[in-house]
């Protein structure tokens, strides 16, 4: 799943590099939620990869919950407006929240995540993402774990889309010229 040829232009990340932080991050989580049990709501579809990973290398008491919110669509630039496309499927009250995604760009879709979800009265909500972009200095967020702070560079795998495709890529990428050209 990590070969298309010609369409990278060079690899950010290893996935063994994507997987040793994942360990980490992981350790500091367990560590800071002992004894607590950690309710997972994963951003789809960008933070499958980083949910699937993260809950495996963790070894506290977990159950995970999904959102799909949408606010790139088919292009390379965030549109400006957050859409809930699938909500939650339970209750949140007097949960501790851990929101897992795959990428903070503008910081936009987690604003309003958190804003959406801090409605609902959970006893703590915390961030987790694989991946920030430098913008996201700019947003008022509070991110308690990050993977990796990245360029401003439009990168793809690890569950990060182009157009919907490239999830699928094992390591972290930036996408060759010519594929934003077609
Ligand atoms: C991407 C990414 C984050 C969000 C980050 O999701 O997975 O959820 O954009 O951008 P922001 O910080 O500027 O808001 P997208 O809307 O592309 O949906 P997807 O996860 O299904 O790819
Ligand atoms: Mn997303
Ligand atoms: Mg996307």
């Amino acid at each position: 799943a990590s070969d298309i040829p010609g369409d990278f232009d060079h690899v950010l990340y290893t996935e063994e590099q994507v997987a040793s932080r994942i360990r980490e991050v992981a350790a500091q989580i367990d560590a800071d939620y002992a004894g607590r049990e950690i309710l997972m709501v994963g951003v789809l579809n960008g933070a499958v990869m980083t949910m699937a990973d993260l809950c495996r290398a963790m070894t506290s008491h977990m159950s995970m919950d999904w959102m799909a919110v949408s606010s790139y669509g088919a292009g390379t630039k965030s549109s400006g407006v957050v859409r809930i496309l699938k909500d939650l499927t339970k209750d949140i009250d007097g949960r501790d929240i851990l929101i897992v995604e795959d990428i903070i760009d503008t910081g936009l879709t987690l604003s309003y995540l958190v804003q959406n979800l801090r409605s609902r009265n959970p006893n703590s909500i915390e961030i987790m993402a694989m991946f920030r972009k430098p913008e996201a200095v700019t947003c008022p967020l509070d991110v308690k774990y990050v993977g990796f702070d990245i360029p401003n560079e439009f990168v793809v795998g690890y569950g990060l889309d182009y157009a919907d495709k490239y999830r699928n890529l094992t390591d972290v990428a930036t996408l060759a010229p010519h594929v934003y050209a077609s």
